[in-house]
């Protein structure tokens, strides 16, 4: 695609970043200060004003950047403009609200670009510890300017790895308790950190060796993907095939675990468990 020039990609890594950066500062200010928290209709599935805010700060600095040609799907206001752009930006003003109600230290602003349904871009920026994740196809992956690499963790039993659970997961056999298990028994350690674009940042900066989550939103992991991608590890479906944005189930390595990783999401069977009394 014409339009997705190196020079047009780093002018919109530009203006993603000051839009990321603006919405920390909103994060980084409601901190540990929220004087509302929301249900947004499934049990545990929470809104502040942070997120709000944070929203309406990352919109202000894309509206006065962006060609207008772009689409934008931002998490608390749906779509705002052209859900069929081929340029389409997926944001997510704060990834891991739950996390951030409880001051447990681990959420982001996560801000990517979709072209063509493909991620190209990301920014993460997660404002508690600073840490500014970027990429963008062919312009490779940094954190905090610095260029970043994936693990080489080659073995399973070697390797720390993270998943998450999606807030439909008391109502669906698809509830990701068995592979949580199944990959506890195998590797060092599956850690649950509650922030889907910091999961995919770690395993771009190789604090973690591989990730996989269902039921996520394009918001939670068009960034990510990139950043994973652009610092040499793979992104798929479970199965390896080519992934889906819009599917929200997605296996992220270094990609010398991808095979092992898929091939043990094929053979578990799933662990339901009781309903709720
Ligand atoms: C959630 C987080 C979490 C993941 C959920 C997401 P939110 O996003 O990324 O790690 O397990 O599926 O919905 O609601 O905090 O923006
Ligand atoms: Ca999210
Ligand atoms: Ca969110």
């Amino acid at each position: 695609m014409a339009l997705l020039s190196e020079s047009n990609l780093q002018r919109w890594l530009d203006s993603a970043t000051e839009a990321a950066l603006a919405a920390g500062a909103v994060l980084q200010h409601y901190w540990g200060n929220l004087s509302r928290i929301d249900e947004k209709g499934r049990s545990g599935d929470l809104v502040t004003e942070a997120d709000r805010g944070a929203e309406a700060a990352v919109m202000a600095v894309l509206e006065r950047h962006l060609p207008a040609d772009h689409g934008v799907l931002a998490e608390e206001s749906g779509v705002i403009r052209g859900r069929e752009a081929s340029l389409l930006w997926a944001i997510d003003p704060l990834d891991g609200t739950t996390n951030y109600t409880h001051q447990y230290p681990f959420c982001a602003v996560s801000i990517g670009l979709l072209a063509e349904g493909e991620p190209v871009l990301g920014v993460v920026y997660d404002p508690i510890h600073n840490d500014l994740f970027r990429a963008a196809t062919g312009l490779g992956a940094s954190l905090n300017r610095r260029p970043i690499h994936v693990s080489k963790t080659d073995r399973l039993a070697q390797s720390l790895l993270v998943t998450g659970f999606a807030y439909d997961r008391r109502e669906t056999p698809d509830n990701n308790y068995a592979e949580f298990c199944h990959f506890t028994h195998l590797s060092q350690g599956v850690r649950r950190g509650g922030a889907a674009a910091i999961d995919l940042a770690y395993v771009a900066c190789g604090r973690l060796d591989g990730y996989w989550e269902r039921g996520l939103a394009p918001w939670d992991i068009a960034a990510g993907i990139v950043l994973v991608r652009e610092a040499g590890g793979r992104v798929t479906a479970y199965d390896g095939s080519p992934m889906d944005v819009m599917a929200g189930r997605l296996l992220a390595s270094n990609g010398h675990l991808h095979q092992v990783m898929s091939h043990t999401l094929g053979q578990i069977k799933p662990l339901v468990l009781p309903p709720l009394v």
